[in-house]
């Protein structure tokens, strides 16, 4: 079974991104085979400054390395190495109803938000199609906001293998996990770049302590006992902590004499604890760019070997 997912390279992670995504992908190497890359191309049509695109490039290959991503096991690499992917886009576009594109969710959302409505954004669905069928995927695991797209992939595969009478394009099935519990922001929102609320997951001591230190919390003072399970300091403990240390820290709750303050400290150390190795192989990938091109290199020919493979015969079906 194949799996495969794109991740947008948008900068500055969040806790909320590795438990919601990260982690289960990682994790998730070990289901199937796991198909991923950084979606440069779609990057394309909401950051249009050239070195702030490239370090955002880097950065993501370079977190996904330090959290786990293994080159050996899965194929990673950064769909613009992948030339492949515009020549199906292309030939998909044909297949591709103008009613369908303007039915997309996100393309009406983004252009709500401010962002330019261009060609690129338009069709952006269509690029994702051409990633998912180039690798014949059988699961695409997504957010909510992006099961329309895979729906959208399945029937631009549809109307092609029908014009073609053929089976060649692979149906993908979205998988969306629903148990993940949001990951709730310093504000008990759901945690969000848009929102301001995140708890950084690489960022300087001080910008976390300074994060974690905002939590909003109710005004209950050190003298009273404190309730649990309305508190987001609580919530992102759960996170971290096992259950004995979860009992502990209730009864700390429970019992008066501890602020807010204090949970927050633990919290705090619980972040830097559970964070701190990954943030060491971080920093060492991040001083050698020659490692990281290669890993992203050698990536790059696995993923060509099966794409070239693939547009050879849709190539052929077409006509060209
Ligand atoms: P943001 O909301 O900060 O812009 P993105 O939309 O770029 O984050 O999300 C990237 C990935 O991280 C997606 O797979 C998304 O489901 C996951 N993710 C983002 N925020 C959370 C959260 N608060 N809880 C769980 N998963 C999240
Ligand atoms: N559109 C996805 C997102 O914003 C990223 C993406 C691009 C993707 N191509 C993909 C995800 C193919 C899954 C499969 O999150």
């Amino acid at each position: 079974m194949r799996i495969l997912s794109g991740i947008q390279p948008s900068g500055t992670i969040h806790i909320g991104n590795y438990f919601g995504m990260i982690k289960k992908m990682v994790e998730g190497q070990n289901d199937g085979e796991l198909f991923a890359f950084i979606a440069s191309y779609h990057a394309l049509t909401t950051v249009k400054e050239k070195e702030l695109l490239e370090k955002n490039i880097f950065e993501a290959a370079v977190n996904f390395l330090a959290l786990g991503m293994d080159p050996e096991k899965s194929t990673f690499w950064v769909q613009h190495h992948v030339k492949e992917v515009l020549e199906l886009y292309w030939i998909l576009s044909n297949h591709t109803s103008m009613g369908l594109l303007e039915r997309a969710h996100s393309y009406k959302d983004k252009t709500a938000r401010g962002i330019q409505a261009n060609h690129g954004l338009f069709s952006y669905p269509v690029l994702m199609a051409a990633d998912i069928l180039l690798f014949d995927s059988n699961i695409v695991p997504v957010g909510k906001d992006q099961i329309q797209h895979v729906e959208m992939t399945r029937d631009i595969a549809n109307s092609f293998n029908n014009h073609y009478k053929t089976d060649i394009l692979v149906l993908p099935e979205a998988k969306v996990d629903e148990v993940v519990a949001t990951v709730p922001g310093t504000d008990g929102a759901k945690m969000s770049k848009s929102y301001g609320n995140t708890i950084d997951m690489f960022g300087s001591a001080k910008t976390i302590k300074k994060q974690v230190m905002g939590i909003v919390t109710d005004s209950k003072e050190l003298h009273e006992p404190k309730d649990y399970t309305t508190c987001n300091i609580y919530k992102l403990c759960e996170l971290f902590m096992n259950e004995d240390e979860l009992n502990e820290l209730q009864q700390r709750y429970a019992t008066p004499g501890e602020g807010y303050g204090h949970f927050k400290m633990t919290l705090l150390d619980k972040i830097n604890e559970h964070f701190a190795p990954y943030a060491a192989r971080r920093e060492e990938l991040l001083n050698n760019p020659k490692e990281v091109n290669e890993i992203l290199a050698h990536g790059a020919q696995k993923a060509r070997k099966i794409a070239q493979v693939k547009m050879e015969k849709i190539r052929n079906i077409v006509g060209l």
